[in-house]
């Protein structure tokens, strides 16, 4: 497993012209998942980081305000910024960025973040670092689709690549989401390998308790 962003960057580079070919079952199923659970309305700011060839991105785009769309593959941010100008989507910014770095715009509020199998590219430490930093942009909601183990994977048939994927167990990444703030949700079985999980913003307890004094 290789936790190098540079790495991961350039094998997403040598694959951007034909990742959108082919995908799995599970990948439609998750990217419809994480589009719903957005819950996005018209005056949003999303951000999605790992956006890869735009899936998430450019299926928001047309019901909320912006779309910033974060990756380290100018390979895939090249796929993406095609497809939207295909598509006649004006309101998706595609940039490099990753979840160290997402390279916020400073003007950006954002109120939703999303990020679909991107995150088990970083080891556990790197993706509770990630987490905290989603938090701190504090959005109304954070949706991840990912690799993630429901189970124990199945050695002769992991759904990842064990070379240079780091997918967490479904009870170390809940974990990170709540000891981050956010509350838990929704957590989809997709397949055991294969999740998604919801955090909402907690109630600020401040607020909370000054309504009940
Ligand atoms: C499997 S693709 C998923 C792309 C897109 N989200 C989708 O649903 O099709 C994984 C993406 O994660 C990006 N990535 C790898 N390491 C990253 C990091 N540290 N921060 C942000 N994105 C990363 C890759 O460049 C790649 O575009």
């Amino acid at each position: 497993m290789t936790d190098d962003v540079d790495d991961h960057a350039a094998r997403f580079d040598e694959i951007a012209a034909s990742y959108d070919e082919d995908h799995s079952a599970e990948y439609e199923r998750t990217v419809e998942l994480v589009v719903d659970y957005a819950a996005v309305d018209a005056e949003d700011t999303v951000l999605d980081l790992g956006a890869g060839t735009g899936a998430i991105a450019l299926a928001l785009a047309p019901h909320c305000a912006r779309v910033i769309g974060r990756d380290p593959s100018s390979g895939m941010l090249e796929q993406a910024r095609e497809k939207a100008q295909r598509e006649g989507i004006e309101t998706v910014e595609f940039g490099h960025g990753t979840f160290r770095e997402p390279n916020v715009p400073e003007d950006a509020d954002v109120d939703v973040v999303v990020s679909n199998f991107a995150m088990h590219h970083l080891d556990d430490a790197a993706k509770r670092e990630a987490i905290d930093a989603i938090a701190a942009l504090g959005p109304e909601r954070f949706v991840l689709g990912d690799v993630m183990l429901f189970g124990e994977p199945d050695p002769a048939e992991p759904f990842y690549s064990p070379e240079v994927d780091d997918p967490a167990t479904v009870g170390d990444l809940a974990d990170a989401f709540t000891d981050a703030g956010f509350v838990l949700t929704a957590v989809d079985r997709v397949h055991e390998q294969v999740g998604v999980l919801v955090g909402e913003r907690a109630p600020d307890s401040a607020a909370e308790g000054a309504e009940t004094r």
